[in-house]
């Protein structure tokens, strides 16, 4: 197994033992900063520029000085360099806003395989449970001070369903809004099937994160005979669904198999969806 790489800007590899963050850094102390993980195939980062540019839509929401592209792409290449091709690796790149009263944001990637949970979940599929947000669907987005969509480094609220998931004995949750949609799960966007139409959940209407993974999926549907929409959808409505996956970026794609202790039916789609994506199962 490949040990985790860590690569900081202008200071290139060091071993993982070695400091990165000060210990006032904004990141660690407010969960100040944002984030992207992508997936590595062949040793390169895939949709790498869909990445960065959502990075940079983020941080200009938050005003978080971002190196430019060029910096940035250096870095992602100086920790992937020499990675085993056949090793799926999860590439996180990470700006934090730095030290507290002022510093240059911290920069840094991480490198490490895939794990072997994740790449599991894509051949069995997962059991999810619905969890309430206790907002309505379109509240977040109205709100011109509360930057919506972007993958920020405080993952409190992630964190939190992902514990809840476990005492309930599921593998993941979708939150609903407080009028009944679904939205997002706490790592992944939910994509189901209506006949011939591949959907998602609007993430400028709810502002949920717009996922790189679902959006190529959507943009691609064609090359599997699928149209694509955006559209609102109940947790009643995904059960009368043809077939309901969650994508992100490390897993991939996975079906869901049960919704809050129902099953769903397996969806003959799914091989094709995951090969489309370029996902190995394990
Ligand atoms: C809240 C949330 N929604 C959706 C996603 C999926 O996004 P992507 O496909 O870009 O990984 C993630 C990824 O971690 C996420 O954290």
């Amino acid at each position: 197994m490949e040990a985790t790489r860590i690569g900081v800007l202008g200071r290139g590899l060091l071993p993982a033992t070695e400091p990165v963050l000060r210990a006032d850094d904004l990141g660690v102390l407010r969960g100040d900063g944002l984030f992207e993980t992508m997936h590595l195939r062949a040793a390169r980062p895939w949709l790498r520029d869909a990445h960065l540019a959502r990075l940079r839509a983020g941080a200009a929401a938050v005003e978080l000085p971002l190196p430019d592209d060029a910096a940035l792409v250096e870095l992602l290449d100086t920790v992937a360099a020499g990675w085993p091709a056949e090793v799926e690796g999860a590439l996180r790149l990470v700006c934090t806003r730095g030290p507290e009263g002022g510093g240059p944001p911290t920069v840094y990637a991480t490198l490490a395989a895939v794990p072997t949970t994740a790449r599991q979940a894509r051949r069995d599929g997962v059991r999810v449970a619905t969890l309430s947000l206790g907002v309505p669907a379109d509240a977040r987005p109205e709100l011109d001070w509360l930057p919506a969509g972007i993958k920020s480094t405080s993952y409190g609220a992630s964190t939190a369903a992902r514990r809840w998931a476990a005492r309930a004995g599921v593998d993941d949750v979708l939150w609903i809004s407080s009028d009944g949609f679904v939205l997002e799960g706490p790592t992944a966007n939910v994509v189901w099937l209506a006949g011939e139409t591949l959907c998602t959940v609007p993430a400028r209407r709810t502002g949920i994160l717009p996922g790189t993974t679902v959006a190529w999926l959507l943009a691609n549907a064609a090359e599997i005979g699928c149209h694509a929409a955006e559209r609102m959808i109940t947790p009643a409505g995904l059960r009368d669904a043809d077939g309901v996956w969650l994508t992100s970026s490390v897993r991939g794609l996975v079906e869901v198999r049960a919704l809050d202790g129902e099953p769903l039916p397996r969806s003959a789609r799914t091989d094709a969806l995951r090969e489309l994506l370029g996902f190995p199962l394990p």
